[in-house]
């Protein structure tokens, strides 16, 4: 979704904010723009594109040690120049960039708006002209800021340029993240602390509803009532180098590779002084007490629910549900008595879960966010949190956070319950197969450039866990190879989906648990019978010698540990084959924060 970053200071800003830009381009983005304030006006470029062509269209003989920049995932109105950020208001003495929705837009012009003639047709925009009929109609800048916000219903992260201003700049957040970078003779704001970690890994948290003054010496943040609030930084365990490519080629391909690393952290991250694993006795007692477990989650966040609870419920002994956040919270069930509510979200910014978060912390009910990013909105708005120490994940394709989430859930459960499993052993030997797997990369190329080179679908197989691994490796084959895939529980496909498979339809069938073995076998045969083209991927144990992927063996409720390499690498190798943007594809962002 949109990002922001903004800079104000006594070097140039330019190169700061395409920098920063850059570093914002993982959370998707159609088009993007920087404004320049050169002492005397605030010169605007942008354009529908990638950064690279925002590069080309800039003026570099404008200096400015104030300025923002933008990219824009487009929510009101098409991708183009006119509708990307910045905007400015119609005397051109506000300029602003937002992220989010903003909800009343019709209702806010037709109260303030009726004889102005909007440029876009961005919800932007009339925050922009909003802002200026305030201050024109002789209110103060901070007074009009606080009007605003009191008018705007929706989500937003403001930046704000008023160009009676050299000296300062403004920002506003409700619902959309925002944060203030610190620094020494500047300050920033970003969407996230990635966009400003190469000057910075000191930061100020806004909730909703504040807005902030920020000069190069100075950040001072405000309720809406304008009361000054008092804040204290703190620091982002981010490393600037964390977040380059090194010598990959893809983002997705890095992350892919660092999984197995990111298992063994995890491992040494729950583990106490004495080796045993260790978890907050507030989570252990918080699943103890309650009756049921409500996972809520989306995309790859919500498959690695579907694992967790049949960890839950098959480890600990607890009744588990997993909701997609954005049906969750207009058809929500009927609840238990004692719910307790886990929201798995890699990026914890994910606007569909913070809707439920917002619906049953109304209600009372305990909370506990699984997240990579430490400081995010389910973070802080939770009672208890789980860090996956993934390290940054930039790909928009979830892989690492994905496998992250599956360790960390599987230690939830294993604490939580009676159970003699020595988890630490497992996860290793799951690791060192990951690895293995990782190793292999010439198999998943040949396959992939085989069997989904060409096609226009691809169904992926399985039963028990493996149909939720089947949703997952669905998911990463459409999302960065457009080709139309879907994942299906093996004994479904007779009941309809069988229709669809013709000559040559590839059919990926993964079987990792022993109960299923021949069931899914005997679906094999009904596909191949009919002409399609089967890839198996399956644990060692119970593998056949035509399988074409074996994984090692792990123990069998950590298989979609394993079978997630496989599935990943294809999907990489598919996509690389067909030519797309396997970091960014087509009209997806990484961080989706609009409902
Ligand atoms: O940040 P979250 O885990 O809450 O994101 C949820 C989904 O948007 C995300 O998992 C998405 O499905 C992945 N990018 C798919 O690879």
């Amino acid at each position: 979704m949109c990002g922001i970053v903004g800079y104000i200071g006594t070097e140039d800003v330019k190169e700061t904010i395409l920098k920063g830009l850059e570093r914002l381009e993982y959370r998707g983005y159609d088009s993007a723009g920087i404004a320049l304030f050169d002492g005397d006006q605030v010169r605007v470029f942008k354009d529908e594109g990638r950064i690279a062509h925002l590069r080309d269209i800039i003026d570099y003989d404008v200096k400015s040690t104030l300025g923002m920049g933008h990219t824009r995932w487009a929510t009101h109105g098409k991708p183009n120049k006119i509708n990307s950020h910045p905007h400015q208001s119609i005397e051109k003495r506000f300029t602003i960039v937002h992220n989010g929705i903003i909800e009343n837009e019709e209702e806010l012009k037709e109260r303030y708006l009726k004889n102005i003639k909007l440029e876009s047709e961005t919800d932007t925009e009339v925050v922009a002209q909003i802002l200026s009929k305030f201050t024109t109609e002789g209110e103060e800048v901070t007074l009009a800021i606080r009007h605003l916000m009191s008018e705007i219903e929706g989500s937003y992260a403001l930046a704000i340029i008023d160009k009676y201003n050299k000296e300062k700049m403004y920002a506003a957040k409700n619902k959309s993240p925002l944060l203030i970078g610190k620094g020494d003779g500047f300050n920033m704001i970003g969407s996230d602390a990635m966009a400003m970690v190469s000057h910075t890994n000191e930061f100020y948290e806004l909730d909703d509803g504040e807005y902030v003054e920020i000069t190069k010496d100075k950040v001072e943040i405000f309720n809406i009532y304008g009361v000054k609030v008092n804040r204290d930084t703190y620091k982002a365990e981010l490393d600037s180098e964390d977040i380059e490519k090194g010598t990959y080629p893809h983002y997705m391909l890095k992350e892919i590779d660092e999984q197995p690393f990111v298992i063994r952290r995890i491992i040494a991250e729950y583990q106490d002084e004495n080796g045993e694993l260790k978890l907050d006795q507030d989570i252990i007692n918080k699943i103890k007490n309650s009756d049921r477990i409500y996972i809520i989650a989306c995309g790859t966040s919500y498959h690695a629910g579907l694992v967790g609870k049949y960890y839950f419920e098959s480890i600990t002994g607890k009744p588990a549900e997993v909701h997609v956040s954005s049906e969750f919270v207009y058809n929500t069930p009927i609840l238990s008595e004692k719910p307790l509510f886990i929201f798995i979200s890699q990026s914890g910014e994910t606007a569909d879960s913070r809707a439920v978060l917002v619906k049953v912390k109304k209600l009372g009910y305990p909370t506990i966010t699984l997240t990579n990013v430490k400081g995010s909105t389910l973070y802080r708005e939770t009672d208890n949190q789980l860090l996956l120490y993934a390290g940054p994940e930039i790909a928009v394709a979830s892989t690492k956070a994905y496998t992250a989430q599956i360790a960390v859930l599987s230690i939830i459960a294993v604490k939580a319950s009676n159970k003699d499993i020595d988890l630490i052993k497992e996860l290793s030997i799951a690791a060192s197969v990951m690895e293995a797997l990782c190793d292999s990369k010439d198999l998943y190329k040949d396959l992939a450039k085989e069997y989904l080179s060409e096609t226009r679908n691809c169904f992926y197989i399985g039963r028990h866990l493996d149909y939720y691994v089947c949703m997952e490796a669905a998911l990463k084959l459409k999302e960065i190879s457009y080709i139309q895939t879907e994942g299906f529980a093996a004994g479904e496909l007779k009941h309809g989906t069988i229709a669809l498979i013709e000559e040559g339809t590839p059919v990926i069938a993964v079987i990792t648990q022993e109960i299923i073995n021949l069931n899914t076998r005997s679906n094999i045969k009904e596909v191949s019978a009919r002409g399609a083209n089967v890839i198996t991927i399956s644990r060692k144990s119970i593998s056949a010698k035509s399988d074409q992927i074996v994984l090692g063996d792990v123990n069998e409720f950590l298989t979609p540990l394993a079978a997630a390499v496989p599935i990943q690498l294809l999907a990489y190798y598919a996509a690389l084959d067909r030519g797309c943007d396997i970091d960014k594809p087509r009209n997806l962002a990484k961080s989706v924060t609009v409902e």
